[in-house]
């Protein structure tokens, strides 16, 4: 017969010495296990003798059970304090807030772009970035296989229209002339700023860019109307009275004639846009009749105009959402 009060005081010594659930689990195994001390208990003698001896086991057990239960409770506390001290807050710690967040510098660009021709008169208009070749290029007098498309790179969608010709990603503002004059009776007067798409990517030139359209018609809108109200622009976009603009010879399949509009900036002359006097085949296309109704329309690039007016020299900046940057137009 065991000596069962050695077994269980070694068992209690065992159990309290056990520094994590681990070798407790291990004590137990040592007691109670299949090979544990307890697990050869024979009652011997007479059926008195053996009584005794039963009671005497269970006891012994359950004392042993007892004190596992508690010791596993208290390192399970232990455990949970342990990780709550570590993951403690300190909620004396001032908050760190939310950062209020600031607003895009061409995004910037746009909405000064909006609010200066919305006070010249001009309506402003949103419309597809995913174009028809029709909009993007055929109405706009630039036919199939014609070089002209070979001026602007082009993304095509894998997705065919109704003519059975690939849409596009548009890679201008322009097709919204379009879009917009056939649904708007003379007079137009209307911008249209949005995406567009190149394939494209240098310092200056980005697949995705923004630019903005505009288009005036109406009987009588002549080529002094435009340098009147694009200089007006351009002087309060920059805030310069005195900015110098000029317009060079340029050609565009959808104008004519066309120009390139410049600025003067530190004595450089530099390229903000394009423009011209609708082509009659254009304003055909408009739904309406080019003996009557003539007009201009100009496309410029929001990227650019933003780089000039912040003095920024890297296009890609806008683009690589590094705050450092972005924080600097607050
Ligand atoms: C056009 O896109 C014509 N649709 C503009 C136009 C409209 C002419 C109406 C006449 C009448 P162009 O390809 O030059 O023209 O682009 C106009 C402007 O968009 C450029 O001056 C430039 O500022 C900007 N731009 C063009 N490609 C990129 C690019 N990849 N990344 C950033 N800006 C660009
Ligand atoms: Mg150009």
């Amino acid at each position: 017969m065991q000596d069962l009060g050695g077994i269980v005081e070694r068992a209690l010594a065992d159990f309290a010495a056990a520094p994590d659930p681990a070798s407790l689990e291990n004590a137990k195994a040592r007691y109670l296990g299949k090979a544990g001390e307890l697990s050869g208990f024979r009652p011997q003698g007479s059926p008195e003798e053996r009584r005794a001896a039963g009671v005497a086991f269970n006891s012994a057990k359950q004392k042993i059970e007892a004190a596992l239960e508690a010791r596993r409770a208290v390192l399970a506390e232990a455990k949970l304090s342990a990780r709550l001290t570590e993951q403690a807050l300190d909620v004396t710690l001032p908050g760190r807030g939310r950062a209020r967040g600031n607003i895009h510098p061409v995004i910037r660009t746009w909405q000064r772009i909006e609010e200066i021709w919305r006070s010249i008169g001009f309506e402003v208009a949103d419309g597809p970035e995913i174009e028809t070749d029709w909009f993007n290029f055929t109405a706009l007098n630039s036919p199939e296989n014609h070089p002209s498309r070979s001026m602007q790179d082009t993304f095509y969608v894998d997705v065919k229209d109704a003519k059975g010709l690939p849409l596009v990603l548009r890679t201008h503002t322009s097709p919204m002339q379009v879009r917009y004059a056939r649904i708007h009776k003379p007079p137009i007067k209307v911008i249209a700023p949005g995406r567009t798409y190149r394939v494209d990517s240098d310092a200056t030139h980005s697949p995705m860019f923004h630019q903005v359209e505009g288009l005036w018609i109406d009987e009588n809108i002549s080529f002094a109307d435009l340098k009147g109200v694009y200089t007006e622009f351009l002087r309060r976009f920059f805030e310069n009275d005195a900015l110098e603009v000029r317009f060079r010879p340029s050609f565009f399949p959808f104008t004519e004639p066309s120009a390139e509009i410049d600025m003067k900036l530190k004595g450089r002359w530099l390229e903000i846009s394009g423009s011209g006097q609708v082509h009659p085949s254009v304003v055909r296309n408009f739904g309406l009749d080019p003996e009557r109704y003539i007009g201009f329309a100009f496309g410029s690039g929001l990227e650019r105009l933003t780089m000039l007016r912040y003095g920024i020299e890297d296009l890609r900046l806008f683009f690589d959402g590094d705050l450092r940057f972005l924080e600097q137009f607050p």
